[in-house]
């Protein structure tokens, strides 16, 4: 089996920055709330640049550090769950962007687990021999589908992408990896896509209206467990302690999710990258975010030994330990 690296990353977030206060002229809301229910301060919200637009920003960030030209790319995973259109897929549009020519091009639908899933696949596919380079992104505007005049998740969620460039190389980077689904609590997160409408069809068709409907509290219960039993899999599978980890990249949904998950796993929360104080909840992309801004910072270490973990609509779950 082949070794799989992380050979660059890169990230892009809309220019516009939205305060809590900004969103109590929308909606009945406080930054007080925000902040003590959630950890978040500001967003990015996309002022008309779509998934593909903000995605190819921070797939030629990635591919510049990781210095892969287009053409050498062989698969671009895209996971998002807002893309563009129906057809084509996102990939395919970034791919065209790019112009890396040579990409076999698909999007993934993990919602919020959407970069580990994407990551797992171009693991799967590198050691294999199947590819040698492949860019994975994690992309979304989460603010076309959100009821903005929900105050229960508008205040939530952002807009951003995430990239990475995964190669074969002498160093093993991802060690262990681990995902999972539980289809059973689907309607916990959702957003209805178009209903079945054609001539055939007698009853008259639902309203196109996809908007993003949830109940938090099952949401928090669900990822705070599912953290938990992620990065437990995660030290066991590598047989590392959690005293081995040296930092934890989670999915950057709510701080008190986090706090909580720590609680459990009796340490720290000094040890979890934070960033969704800024960026609040970007889905797919948030932990390629944070990953991409923990590099630039220099956070990381050669040598380091650093968990990715995440959970999302679908209810879907997953995470991976990495050498950097
Ligand atoms: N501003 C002010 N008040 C608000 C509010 C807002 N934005 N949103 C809800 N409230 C109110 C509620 O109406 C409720 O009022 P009531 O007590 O009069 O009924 C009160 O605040 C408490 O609401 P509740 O839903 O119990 O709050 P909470 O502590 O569960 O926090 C979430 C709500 C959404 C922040 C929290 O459940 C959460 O983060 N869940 C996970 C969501 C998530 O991560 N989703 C994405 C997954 S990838």
């Amino acid at each position: 089996m082949n070794k799989v690296k992380i050979a660059g990353t890169g990230s892009y977030v809309p220019d516009n920055i939205v305060t809590n206060d900004d969103l109590s002229r929308l909606v009945d809301t406080n930054d007080e709330w925000i902040k003590s229910r959630t950890g978040i301060i500001t967003r990015r919200i996309s002022q008309g640049e779509d998934t593909s637009q903000i995605a190819t920003k921070a797939a030629l960030k990635a591919m510049e550090k990781a210095k892969v030209l287009p053409g050498d790319i062989d698969f671009i995973i895209v996971a998002t769950a807002t893309p563009d259109n129906f057809i084509p897929s996102t990939a395919c549009m970034i791919q065209n962007n790019i112009e890396a020519i040579n990409a076999t091009c698909f999007d993934v639908s993990a919602a919020c687990s959407g970069f580990i899933y994407a990551m797992d696949i171009a693991t799967q596919f590198i050691k294999t021999g199947r590819a040698n380079k492949v860019l994975i992104i994690g992309a979304e505007t989460l603010s076309k589908i959100l009821d903005w005049k929900d105050r229960s998740t508008c205040i939530l969620f952002g807009d951003g992408a995430a990239a990475a460039v995964l190669k074969s190389g002498d160093e093993d980077g991802i060690i262990s990896t681990y995902t999972g689904s539980d289809g059973r609590l689907g309607d916990a997160l959702t957003c209805r896509a178009v209903s079945v409408n054609n001539p055939y069809v007698d009853k008259e068709a639902e309203k196109f209206n996809p908007v993003v409907k949830m109940d938090g509290k099952e949401i928090f219960r669900f990822a705070v467990k599912i953290m938990q039993k992620t990065i437990n899999k995660l030290l066991h599978d590598s047989g590392c302690s959690i005293d081995e980890i040296d930092c934890i990249i989670p999915h950057q949904a709510n701080f008190r999710i986090i706090e909580a998950a720590a609680k459990r796993l009796n340490i720290s929360t000094d040890k979890f990258y934070i960033d969704l104080d800024k960026y609040g909840n970007t889905s797919a992309a948030s932990i390629g975010i944070a990953f991409d801004e923990a590099y630039r910072k220099g956070i990381f270490k050669h040598g380091d030994t650093v968990i990715l973990v995440g959970f999302g609509g679908g209810l879907t779950y997953g995470g991976s330990l990495i050498k950097i």
